[in-house]
């Protein structure tokens, strides 16, 4: 179906399937809502077929009404596309823009006019918008799309760039989106950290001007600045009330999001591949897609935002959101490189001990010329190191088949050490300047993923791992090092696209390797949380959030994921870092998908006892951690106890897990918790799990309360000093 049209209103969700055109009359505005359940994006051309972003926030109820919306404002705007839906520059632009380019006669002016749009209905939930901008004078276009998921309130929007002009287009910038929000002031929550400082947070109004969020490490490239973040209209939103928009960029590589508050008072969000040293030659005919960027919005606070997200994430993007996943016992902390078969034998038997699913064999497997014995050595020889492992990975798979339990294996793939056989059989592959002293983040290089025989190797250690050992249960997918000297081989006089294609070339071998193994758990590792995104958690069971594993820094840097990220996908392993007893690392390890890096043979009686009582009751609540809604109750930042509760999609089954976060004289919990997203109706049992062996609980052990109680009385956890995790289990009675 195909329609011409000189006036409207056309709502995404009622007209799939038609295709809109600006006819040669054009007079009239289009306008454009893009609605999900609860909220909607309103776009709209205006007489110069500009299209504009005029609204963001909650949906009308009538629809007609968005065509008014931007006649109520009277703002300032010289350049009359200050609230462009995806802003050119060179021509009226006076704001940052989302794309530059430089035409193939060397003239940098673009200018985008609205020509139609289709919607696209994919499913019940999901609809596709497609907006085609063409410049009037050059033959260039860009495709903006909204891909809406309707009852998640989640939308990812991308653009795809293409040219026909003579010759060579460059592209100097090109943004994913461009929103542009109204509001009386916009606070910005962002994230900074580092190597076991992953995920700190800062909030603060934002200024007049550009706050850029970025990162120039190529790969790896989250660890001092994430790409996920989030922004309050009229006032900072706290847990439960407010008006909050959450994104991320989902691309593993250098991305830069720019946040200007303009000359009127809005605020521009522009999210993308960072261009820094990184124009891209487009060829005619060729398309460029920009990678999505996703966001949700809230008017009831970060918490119901998360919540969203967190369904989105599971149901549609992470491998098996909704499936299972394995409890293990990985030897990273307690052998690092120093192992061999009969250790490892040992620890198979303790995997089977201690009730895990699964032995995770970490870092130091491989390399003989070069042995893996340091990270200083091997990386790139992935064969079983004869010493170590005289009888190969097929053996130990075999062993831990024997002792009732399933093996996986650490890879590095994209990486190498100058000390390894690959390093000089194939110096072309590395990611290293010609001419420059070769400059290390963990003695290790980047192999270069933009060429497509670097791409079949990395493909080839995870498929010849799997060929050679088809039993092999779990692949940790590592990321060490950042990019330096930037410098690729293979693609010669376009050096600028290398971060780029770099990432492109990471997710072609992910896009061969789930084809081939398709429901396999693989944890995304970047020496922690370095490279979290959903551009690459779409290849991954889960993600390892930090190396620090110490439980209190834990809470808070589970906290602070989780806003982003499911429970499903978060590795919470039980180490030796921090001084909490093991029930305490346990509690903290069980929100999320546990593990355990522990020297098995020396947990006490009773630690193994706790341990075995709590797998029990994980097994019987990961359900509602794994699927079910997560509700922050108190925060760790500001409240001596951080409290945080997980109930399952019927509101039968509840979670809560509480933690004394401050030493300091008579901290605890002395007014009841209250608990969130219960059915008011129904009653629940409140008992304390998790005891360690010989305590008793502080609580009632028949305490039944109904959910209208819990939640606008609560309940009291009786954190101490004494009592300093505390885990209550609900369970609706009948
Ligand atoms: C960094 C990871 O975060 C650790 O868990 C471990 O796998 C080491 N790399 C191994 O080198």
């Amino acid at each position: 179906m195909r329609k011409t049209f000189r006036n409207h209103l056309i709502p995404l969700c009622l007209l799939a399937g038609a295709t809109f055109t600006a006819g040669n009359s054009f007079a009239q505005t289009v306008t454009i809502p893009v609605e999900t359940q609860n909220n909607a994006l309103v776009l709209q051309t205006d007489a110069g077929k500009n299209l504009k972003m005029v609204y963001f926030g909650a949906k009308l109820s009538n629809t007609k009404e968005y065509e008014n919306i931007q006649k109520m404002y009277n703002q300032a705007d010289d350049s009359g596309i200050l609230n462009s839906a995806y802003t050119p520059s060179g021509s009226a632009n006076l704001a940052e823009p989302a794309i530059t380019v430089t035409h193939a006669d060397g003239n940098k002016s673009l200018s985008l006019a609205y020509v139609s749009h289709v919607v696209t209905k994919v499913d019940d939930d999901i609809s596709l918008l497609t907006i085609t901008l063409k410049d009037p004078v050059y033959d260039f276009e860009v495709k903006l799309f909204y891909k809406t998921y309707f009852k998640e309130d989640v939308t990812e929007q991308w653009s795809v760039i293409k040219h026909n002009e003579k010759g060579i287009v460059t592209l100097n910038k090109f943004a994913s989106a461009n929103l542009n929000l109204k509001g009386a002031g916009f606070w910005l929550k962002q994230y900074h950290g580092n190597w076991a400082l992953e995920m700190q947070p800062e909030e603060a109004k934002l200024t007049h001007g550009i706050k850029t969020i970025d990162s120039k490490l190529g790969t790896r490239a989250n660890l001092y600045e994430p790409s996920m973040f989030m922004v309050s209209m009229d006032k900072p939103a706290t847990e439960d009330e407010g008006k909050v928009l959450l994104g991320a960029l989902e691309w593993s590589g250098n991305f830069k999001i720019d946040l200007e508050l303009d000359v009127s008072d809005n605020l521009r969000i522009i999210p993308g591949i960072n261009n820094a040293a990184a124009e891209y030659h487009l060829k005619p005919g060729e398309d460029f897609t920009t990678p999505a960027f996703v966001y949700t919005y809230s008017n009831q606070g970060k918490g119901d935002a998360s919540r969203k997200l967190q369904r989105w994430a599971r149901k549609y993007k992470i491998v098996d959101g909704e499936g299972s996943r394995l409890t293990l016992l990985n030897n990273w902390e307690s052998t690092y490189f120093d192992f061999n078969e009969s250790k490892l034998a040992e620890l198979l038997k303790d995997t089977k001990k201690l009730g895990v699913d699964l032995f995770l064999l970490d870092d130091g497997w491989f390399g003989n010329k070069y042995p893996r014995n340091g990270d200083n050595a091997g990386l790139g020889d992935w064969q079983e190191n004869k010493q170590k492992l005289p009888n190969g990975i097929s053996s130990l798979v075999e062993e831990a088949q024997a002792n009732g339990v399933k093996f996986g294996i650490w890879i590095e793939p994209e990486m190498i050490n100058p000390a390894s056989d690959l390093y000089h059989k194939h110096p072309d592959w590395v990611i290293k300047q010609p001419n420059r002293p070769e400059k290390y983040f963990r003695n290790q290089l980047v192999l270069d993923l933009t060429n497509p025989k670097v791409q079949d190797f990395v493909f080839g250690v995870v498929d010849d791992l799997f060929t050679k050992n088809p039993d092999l249960a779990y692949i940790k997918w590592d990321c060490n090092a950042v990019i330096y000297n930037a410098y690729s081989a293979y693609l010669k006089k376009d050096q600028s696209h290398l971060y780029t294609d770099y990432v492109r070339g990471l997710y072609k071998v992910l896009e061969r390797v789930r084809a081939k193994y398709p429901k396999v758990p693989l944890m995304l590792c970047s020496g922690g949380g370095g490279r979290v995104d959903y551009g690459a958690l779409k290849y991954f069971t889960e993600y390892w959030p930090s190396d620090n594993t110490d439980p209190l820094e834990r809470i808070f840097i589970q906290w602070e994921y989780s806003y982003f990220y499911p429970a499903i996908t978060s590795s919470n392993h039980v180490t030796d870092w921090g001084k909490q007893p093991i029930k305490f690392r346990t509690d903290v390890a069980m929100m999320g998908k546990l593990g355990f890096d522990i020297v098995v043979s020396k947990l006490g009686e009773q630690d193994m006892n706790y341990i075995h009582g709590a797998l029990k009751s994980y097994d019987e609540l990961k359900d509602a951690i794994w699927h079910g809604d997560q509700y922050r109750l108190q925060s760790p930042w500001d409240n001596d106890a951080a409290s945080i509760m997980y109930v399952d999609a019927a509101k039968s089954k509840g979670v809560v897990f509480n933690y004394l976060v401050n030493n300091r004289y008579g901290a605890g919990t002395k007014v009841p918790i209250r608990l969130k997203g219960l059915d008011p109706q129904k009653k629940y049992q409140v008992k304390e799990i998790n005891l360690y062996p010989g305590s008793k609980s502080s609580l009632d052990s028949d305490l039944v309360l109904t959910g209208d109680f819990l939640m606008n009385v609560g309940v009291n956890p009786r954190v101490n000093s004494h009592r300093s995790s505390v885990v209550l289990q609900l369970d609706e009675v009948k």
